[in-house]
């Protein structure tokens, strides 16, 4: 019996899987999971597709989208150069939560989906029902992450629903996203260098260890999160200026992301105790004044919050395991929305690893707010 439902699913999922990709062979735009959130996919050649999918989401037409691939034998079509760093970053890390930007290939995509930029930006995503609706649709797909501008990340089927019912022509459901942040995004130079323009699920680190190249980090070096970053990052910043200020960010960072509806503010301190016991304080403060409140913590700082710190308290999962606080950030935020909170405090995390593309979605999520207590 148990054969014959996977048997039943099988067909389910192959029939969703063919009328997704007739839709986007005929300029439709479906949503479909990856393993970083959902995107929302459009036939990157189509402007009219790539055109309807910036108005379903509401996205201001200069910040382009990326261009989803299933095969390599996809890549030279669409790019008119792919340094030998490059190629290591795909060997190593496609199909994966990887972003490259390259210089792109004139007349082939809509030039809707570079936003005129001359250059693109490729991922090939490790999802199986990525990867099959790609190679069924025979085209390069563009996709955003699919939910409105300006919420959270989609990382749910039911997420995309919330934001996008009724704007797009379906979605196809793979349950839930597994590395729950975007794909880390970079550049890479003919010299060798990588640049990485958003963090994500590639690490610094992961980048520098396999590849043996300079990293250079402007991930977060927006406007809002321009007081977050550490000093270390700063002077790696100001080198990178000077190294080549031609070098344009990823365009995506100068807008508020993520945010939830409630007003969210960050506190920060080398004590969990000391920041536990100002959060606290400026909760009860909040509720006094009729706000209904939300917490954000880790597992081993809860304790310190004493019994019903506030209306709304979710946790980040365990400071031992990033991967977890990246997978639940953006589903905790739309929580926060359904239980109509209107003023919610969150916890930092070291800035280390995955840390750093935690941190960097939070604080724009925060809109930039950040309370540091020493
Ligand atoms: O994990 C992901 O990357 C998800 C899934 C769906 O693949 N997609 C995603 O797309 O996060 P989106 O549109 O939400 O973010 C794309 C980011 C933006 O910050 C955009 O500015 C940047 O990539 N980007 C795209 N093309 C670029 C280019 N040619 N140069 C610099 N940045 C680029
Ligand atoms: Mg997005």
């Amino acid at each position: 019996e148990e054969g014959e439902g996977t048997a039943k699913q099988d067909v389910a999922t192959k029939q969703a899987m063919k009328e997704a990709s007739e839709l986007l062979q005929k300029g439709g735009i479906v949503a479909f999971p990856t393993e970083t959130v959902y995107g929302l996919g459009a036939d990157a050649r189509s402007t009219a597709a790539v055109e309807a999918v910036f108005a379903a989401k509401g996205r201001p037409a200069d910040n382009p989208l990326i261009v989803h691939i299933a095969e390599r034998s996809q890549l030279e079509e669409l790019v008119t150069e792919i340094p030998a760093v490059a190629l290591t970053l795909m060997d190593v890390y496609w199909p994966g939560p990887l972003t490259i930007v390259l210089p792109l290939r004139p007349n082939v995509l809509s030039p809707r989906v570079t936003a005129g930029l001359d250059t693109v930006g490729i991922r090939m995503p490790d999802h199986p029902v990525a990867l099959a609706l790609i190679a069924a649709s025979g085209c390069p797909i563009a996709a955003p992450s699919a939910n409105r501008s300006g919420r959270p990340s989609p990382t749910l089927a039911s997420h995309v629903q919330e934001d996008l019912v009724g704007r797009i022509d379906g979605v196809l459901d793979g349950g839930p996203a597994g590395v729950g942040l975007e794909s880390t995004v970079v550049r890479v130079f003919s010299n060798g260098q990588i640049q990485v323009l958003r963090p994500g699920g590639i690490t610094i680190e992961q980048l520098s260890a396999t590849t043996g190249a300079t990293v250079i980090s402007t991930g977060g070096a927006d406007e809002e999160a321009q007081s977050a970053i550490s000093p270390g990052l700063q002077a790696v910043r100001t080198h990178v200026n000077t190294v080549d200020s031609e070098a344009p960010r990823s365009p995506g960072v100068k807008y508020t992301h993520y945010a939830p509806q409630g007003e969210l503010n960050i506190v920060r301190g080398s004590s969990a105790q000391v920041v536990a016991t100002k959060i606290k304080f400026l909760l009860d403060k909040a509720a006094h004044e009729g706000a209904v409140t939300g917490l954000l913590a880790f597992d081993e700082h809860i304790p310190f919050y004493g019994l019903n710190p506030a209306s709304v308290v979710i946790s980040l999962g365990s400071l031992v395991n990033p991967a977890e606080t990246a997978h639940k950030l953006y589903a905790s935020l739309r929580l926060f929305d359904e239980m109509a909170v209107d003023y919610i405090l969150s916890e930092a995390c070291p800035e280390e690893g995955l840390g750093e593309a935690i941190m960097n979605r939070l604080i724009k999520a925060a809109g930039g707010r950040i309370i540091d207590i020493g």
